[in-house]
């Protein structure tokens, strides 16, 4: 079974192929037959974050030239793909009509049939492109730049919300910090670049909810404890280089021990043993250090994607496409990009 994934939500155009029959020869693992990913990266970072109108006509000039050159290289003709599953929200409503309206026309055309995907079902199952998903119930906790939730996941497509951020994302409180210490975006790689050799405990950041009794997540306290820190030492002279590699380590730090540590909590209240951890944040050296160390305590089976798969990709969207398809779960009659679609 073979299927082409397509996923324009944000600043990433990536498609991909994957067929369904190879890789290990089981049903569920897939192999990836071509898949590209193209950032838009340097084309944001002068605006310090995405530009919703540039990303999508960047999205239209990138997407056909890539999507024939995946299909060139997995030596397959339209009409052979099984499915077209394609990124249907949540995400900027300009960037997902793009890859909708392509995937529309392109099935048309061709006698394929669409499958809207939700990107963040993208995320939770990506691990699966790797090894064998963990045995249902796990819980995933799912680290973007727009999300921070924690999901209990019963099967395919039984997903319920235990907690999420009431503020900034983990990935926004690293991009705005970073945005303090005058470093690019995105701020996460570049906050972990600089805190390589920081002492994170020389300064003193709030752990936000950490102790409250709950799984949800807020994190634009601190951002506000960072400014208010390095405005103060900018005012008692300045920052170093080490001082500003000091207080990138406490940033990492924090924000790693809370994610950690409400994940092991989910863990503990829903009675689960397996935790998958997906989103662009979960590319975060000191954050798979935390989840480590929570593993070890409270014997759990913690799972990571290598880091491509944590980031926005096609591949976790045509796997959902696969799963779907291979389970019979047609693809709804009517449909529309949704930005705001809920999980
Ligand atoms: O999942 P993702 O690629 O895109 C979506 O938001 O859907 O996540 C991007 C976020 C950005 O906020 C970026 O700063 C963060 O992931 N990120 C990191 C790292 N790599 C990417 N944060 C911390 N450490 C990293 N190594
Ligand atoms: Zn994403």
């Amino acid at each position: 079974m073979k299927v082409l994934g397509i996923e324009t939500s944000c600043d990433e155009t990536a498609v991909a192929v994957l067929d369904g029959s190879g890789g290990d020869g089981s049903e569920s693992r897939p192999a990836v037959l071509a898949e590209r990913v193209a950032s838009q990266i340097e084309t944001h970072a002068r605006y310090g974050g995405v530009v919703p109108e540039i990303a999508s006509r960047e999205h239209l000039r990138l997407l056909p030239p890539m999507a024939d050159g995946v299909m060139a290289e997995a030596g397959l003709g339209w009409r052979e793909l099984d499915a077209i599953a394609v990124t249907a929200g949540p995400g900027l409503m300009g960037a997902l009509l793009v890859g909708t309206a392509f995937a529309r026309a392109a099935g048309a055309v061709n006698g394929v049939p669409v499958l809207p995907v939700h990107h963040l079902e993208g995320h939770i199952l990506a691990p699966g492109l790797e090894a064998e998903l963990p045995a249902f119930p796990f819980i995933t906790l799912l680290v973007s730049g727009g999300h921070t939730m924690l999901i209990r996941v019963d099967g395919l497509g039984k997903y319920r919300l235990l907690g999420r951020t009431l503020d900034d994302a983990a990935g926004e409180c690293f991009d705005k910090c970073a945005r303090i210490l005058g470093l690019p975006y995105p701020g996460g790689p570049a906050i972990a670049a600089l805190a390589g050799d920081g002492n994170a405990a020389r300064f003193s950041l709030p752990r936000p909810m950490l102790k409250r009794d709950n799984l949800d997540f807020s994190f634009s306290g601190l951002k506000t404890a960072v400014l208010y820190a390095v405005r103060e030492l900018e005012r008692a002279g300045g920052m170093d280089e080490q001082a500003r590699a000091d207080m990138a380590a406490a940033i990492e730090t924090a924000i790693a021990e809370v994610l950690a540590g409400k994940a092991a909590r989910a863990c503990k209240r829903e009675g689960v043993t397996r935790l998958i951890v997906a989103g662009g944040v979960a590319a975060n050296a000191r954050l798979r250090e935390q989840l480590a160390d929570v593993a070890d305590a409270q014997a759990l089976d913690v799972r990571l994607p290598s880091p491509r798969y944590c980031t926005d990709n096609a591949a976790m969207i045509a796997y959902c496409g696969l799963l779907r398809t291979a389970s019979g779960i047609a693809p709804p009659d009517e449909w529309d990009a949704d930005p705001r679609w809920p999980l």
